[in-house]
């Protein structure tokens, strides 16, 4: 008999049980060929004494075993490992394989520049300034996994598991009609609304049913980089207006309107990304009357809605839309963390129901469970409650980020305090550059990142979004001295305060 009591070793403070340790374990020495097919393994009185054990966790770790098909009971001789295991009857259907690491393919592949773009480092322990996302520390994980196991424990749970409709759970679709009508002064009917696995879906389904190869479509500048990517990946050729303090410059989109035929326009109306502005009513009004007369689609990304600390925001465009020009945008990523993807696509039935069908090619459905649970959390009012929690929260913070970066670097940068949203949009003075902040700040635990994305037409406008919503008041104190200290590395004789 092989030495079971020096190589089965049972941890007796692991939350696992015993009796799926030891079976475990004995998959490992099959695996291992330790135990080869048609082993006898010891009885079960006999194996309980040896490792000290109770009998019963034996029986329970055996049945395990018996039911995961290794090893096998014949009666009046004993139990064996099964005689023909899957794992071990693989054959290599060619005796001379090399172990091969393959870095490059044997096939050629589409590999388009613009998926080229440096990934941010993720280093550890290391202080980021993101571009404003939320505090996942306040999410609220408890509420939502009650709501997932109050559906695990519901009898009609099983219909979650299967394959359902690519238009998303029905509940939460019901659910998010009545909430954004609430919210958002929307007039819409579930039939008008798409659940995607958050924005960035909705925005790649609506840039593939929009965009023919060289179609137009316009942004602003400076604009959210990944809807920029998105639209260029399709083939669109992006023409871009300025921005200024009222957002989007709507006169330089009528021109072009007069010049190119327009597939679409894309906004980030509430606050614009990345300088934070709010598109004005009366700029909202022009684009609704542009769109209706030059018969193009408006993609309003309303990002961070639900974020606004000085006044109730401007109701969307898509509420006023009186001729379905507006595919309206969102998602409850910022809102309550990026890990939910859940997000919605609203628009008139018939574009609606074309990207549900490209949504099938792409992901076939969403997480049904997940949407069931964030259906509940809704309803609830929990997702009310977090918002209001967590504004004030982010209000303070963006308070106290400001006054300390105008206490500290306020010689060197310029910025308006936000009225809402998660990020401060910092412009550096034309004779310093990030670049250089950048390599010291590295060297001391604080990672600017890649702020060339809020550049995208090159215009050297040296601008950056901060967000100050994911960090607490000590943290915030931290990033603004470490940033200090590294604007005085860089620029040793000018004091940045
Ligand atoms: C302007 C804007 N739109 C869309 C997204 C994507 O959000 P989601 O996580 O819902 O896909 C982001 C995320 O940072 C964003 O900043």
């Amino acid at each position: 008999m092989i030495p079971y009591k020096t190589i089965i070793h049972l941890d007796r403070n692991s939350k696992q049980a015993l009796y799926l340790q030891l079976s475990n374990q004995f998959v490992t020495l099959i695996k291992n060929r330790v135990l080869t097919p048609g082993a006898k393994l010891p009885g079960s009185r006999t194996l309980a004494t040896i490792l000290q054990v109770h009998r019963k966790t034996v029986i329970a770790s055996y049945e395990e075993l018996l039911l995961q098909g290794w090893i096998e009971s014949i009666p009046k001789k004993g139990t064996f490992v099964h005689q023909s295991i899957p794992l071990l009857q693989q054959k290599e259907f060619s005796d001379d394989l090399q172990p091969t690491q393959f870095q490059d393919t044997g096939f050629p592949f589409l590999k388009d520049p613009l998926l080229e773009r440096a990934p941010i480092e993720k280093l550890a322990d290391c202080y980021y300034l993101n571009d404003g996302v939320s505090d996942t520390r306040l999410s609220p994980m408890k509420a939502v996994a009650k709501e997932y196991r109050s559906l695990a424990n519901r009898k009609r749970n099983i219909e979650y598991l299967g394959y359902g409709t690519t238009y998303g759970n029905p509940e939460l679709r019901a659910a998010l009609v009545d909430y954004l009508n609430e919210t958002r002064g929307l007039h819409i009917t579930k039939e008008q609304l798409l659940i995607t696995r958050g924005s960035q879906m909705a925005l790649y389904l609506a840039s593939r049913l929009l965009f023919e190869p060289n179609s137009y479509t316009i942004v602003g500048e400076t604009n959210y980089i990944a809807a920029d990517l998105t639209f260029q990946y399709v083939g669109a050729r992006v023409l871009r207006v300025p921005v200024d303090e009222n957002g989007l410059d709507t006169d330089v989109v009528e021109a072009l309107c007069k010049q190119y035929k327009i597939q679409a326009l894309y906004c980030t109306s509430h606050h614009h990304h990345p300088t934070t502005v709010t598109l004005s009513a009366k700029r909202r009004m022009h684009l609704l009357n542009l769109a209706r007369t030059y018969h193009f689609a408006i993609i309003e990304d309303d990002y961070d809605y639900d974020f606004h600390y000085d006044h109730a925001p401007i109701l969307p465009l898509a509420s006023h839309d009186q001729n379905g020009n507006v595919i309206y945008i969102g998602s409850v990523c910022k809102t309550v963390a990026p890990v939910y993807r859940v997000g919605y696509l609203i628009a008139p039935k018939a574009f609606v129901d074309q990207c549900a069908k490209l949504r099938r090619l792409v992901d076939r459905q969403g997480d049904s469970l997940l949407e069931a649970a964030f259906s509940n959390f809704i309803k609830n009012g929990d997702l009310d409650r977090h918002i209001r929690k967590v504004l004030k929260i982010y209000a303070d913070r963006r308070t106290l980020f400001c006054e300390l970066l105008q206490q500290h670097l306020g010689r060197a940068v310029s910025f308006e305090i936000p009225k809402g949203g998660m990020a401060v949009w910092v412009r550096l003075e034309q004779q310093y550059n990030w670049q250089k902040i950048a390599i010291a700040a590295k060297k001391n635990s604080l990672i600017i990142g890649d702020w060339q994305r809020y550049d995208t037409a090159q215009l050297g406008h040296n601008g950056m979004r901060m967000g100050f919503a994911a960090y607490n008041e000590s943290e915030i104190h931290t990033i603004i001295e470490k940033l200090r200290m590294a604007f005085e590395e860089s620029y040793p004789t000018d004091g940045a305060g």
